[in-house]
């Protein structure tokens, strides 16, 4: 029998792609959709003509009832937060019994990564999943207190001594961070009921995806947070806990790269950022930045900017302001906290950057309906990012270093307008040919040919290149 492949999907910019959407569109060529890194911190959006879902562990590949959803090793998994998800799914009519597998490898979140994230991932503006913790004692393995890194399979395999464990961690750092008001026993209690229901998706064969693409099966790895976000490669601090590059899927994933055949990135015409850090691309720059994280606290969440006029923010002359209008057209804010995402124009320099670091065959431009809001501006044309000046030099990366990045001068290029609304098209060759010169540009900068592009938030909203 003939062998299988696996393909690999990641974002190429800060997350928030539309990873999912693409996932949905290609998933049905795949016998198997897995993730590799990360957790709950992922918000993977599929809007449905019965409501939009927003998937955190579970692969998005539900719509395709024959697929199989696999939650990889390099995945850290919250199981109370997953009933909850897999009960939303089961509102959708799919049922996951028989479908869905979790590596017995896979890191538990345990209750004191969550009380510990709360604490200290304000000043990175974590999404305070407990990923940071859990990927810390996943390295740490063990302390003086005992085994912090507990794998799904551990706590299976030996539960008695496990759960015990895991209430010890709790009450460390109660007493280490002298918090009060927690409950430690009704902690525990919810964190058993939930493991319990999650229990029988446990995948305790370590060769389990091996032996399906072995025998003939493809599999389509799905990866969270994107690639400017991995805790190598990003701008560290400003980064989530996992590997995100593409590579991690080989390790995460539980399969070899012997079987790899392509690896696709998605990025999305207009970016954004959620958190601090650099975005050398962003409307408004600093402004816009410190906007954004004191929106974090509500005070200019999508209920008070909602209010302003659309029209009146995309005449402005600050860039500021016509991010703001991006972002409400866009809808660019936390699907769980209601935080403004911070948005930046289309940069070529990182999104060349993400490709040739990741080996990208193939690309994926999301969210082009918004591009022609411009001419709704007084700009001169689709604004985007085309050099980077660091000390009077054109570099063609984007430094790791938040001091370079900072210091990084945008040269800023412009595409014709064009006023046309493209959602309904679903013919590469409608497209206004303005539009089609920057995507033959996006080609020709980033050396990588174009899947697809997204026309709109829909799942049909979409158009393949060929
Ligand atoms: P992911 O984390 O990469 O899967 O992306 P998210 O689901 O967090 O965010 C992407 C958001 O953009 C979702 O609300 C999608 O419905 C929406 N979206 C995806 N593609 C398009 C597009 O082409 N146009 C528009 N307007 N919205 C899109
Ligand atoms: P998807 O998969 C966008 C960001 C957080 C924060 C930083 C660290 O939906 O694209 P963490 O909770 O991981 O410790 O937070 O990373 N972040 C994301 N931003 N999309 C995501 O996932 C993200 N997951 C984490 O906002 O800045
Ligand atoms: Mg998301």
């Amino acid at each position: 029998m003939k062998a299988g492949y696996s393909d690999v999907l990641i974002g190429l910019q800060f997350g928030d792609e539309g990873k999912a959407k693409v996932i949905d569109i290609i998933g049905k060529n795949y016998d198997i959709i897995a993730r590799f890194n990360g957790g709950s911190n992922a918000g993977h959006t599929i809007a449905t003509s019965q409501g939009k879902i927003a998937l955190h562990q579970i692969p998005a590949g539900i719509f395709y009832p024959k697929t199989l959803l696999y939650i990889g090793s390099g995945c850290v998994i919250n199981f109370e937060k997953l009933v909850t998800e897999i009960e939303s799914v089961d509102n959708f009519g799919i049922k996951l019994g028989g479908r869905l597998f979790i590596s017995s490898q896979a890191s538990v979140i345990q209750p004191h990564h969550l009380l510990i994230d709360e604490i200290i991932g304000k000043a990175i503006g974590t999404t305070k999943n407990g990923i940071g913790p859990a990927y810390a004692d996943k390295a740490l393995r063990s302390t003086e207190k005992g085994i912090v890194n507990i794998r799904f399979g551990d706590l299976a395999d030996n539960e008695e001594f496990f759960l015990k464990q895991i209430k010890k961690n709790l009450k460390d750092t109660v007493a280490e961070y002298n918090l009060k008001n927690i409950d430690v026993p009704l902690a525990m209690e919810n964190f058993k009921k939930a493991y319990i229901k999650i229990k029988p998706y446990i995948q305790k064969d370590s060769l389990f995806l091996t032996r399906l693409v072995e025998s003939g099966k493809k599999v389509l790895f799905e990866g969270a947070q994107s690639f400017m976000l991995d805790v190598t490669k990003g701008a560290v601090p400003y980064v989530t806990s996992s590997n995100t590059a593409a590579g991690a899927a080989y390790v995460g994933g539980d399969l070899s790269p012997h079987f790899h055949r392509k690896t696709i990135g998605v990025g999305k015409a207009i970016m954004s950022r959620v958190g601090n850090g650099p975005f050398v691309s962003e409307f408004g720059g600093e402004k816009s930045e410190a906007y954004c994280i004191e929106g974090g606290g509500n005070k200019y969440g999508k209920e008070a900017e909602q209010k302003l006029s659309v029209e009146e923010l995309l005449q402005s002359d600050d860039l500021f302001e016509i991010g703001r209008a991006l972002r409400m057209l866009g809808d660019e804010y936390g699907a769980s906290t209601g935080r403004p995402r911070r948005v930046g124009m289309l940069d070529l320099v990182q999104l060349r950057y993400a490709v040739r670091s990741n080996g990208v065959d193939l690309l994926w431009l999301n969210k082009c309906d918004l591009l022609s809001d411009f001419s709704r501006t007084k700009l001169k044309g689709i604004p985007f990012v085309s050099q980077y000046i660091e000390e009077e030099k054109s570099i063609d990366y984007v430094p790791s270093s938040n001091v370079r990045q900072r210091r990084i001068k945008r040269e800023i290029e412009y595409e014709k307008n064009f006023p046309e609304k493209i959602r309904k098209l679903r013919n590469f060759k409608d497209l206004p040919k303005n539009l089609l010169h920057l995507l033959a540009r996006v080609e020709s900068d980033t050396g990588c040919e174009l899947l697809g592009i997204g026309v709109g938030s829909k799942r049909d909203e979409y158009i393949l290149k060929k």
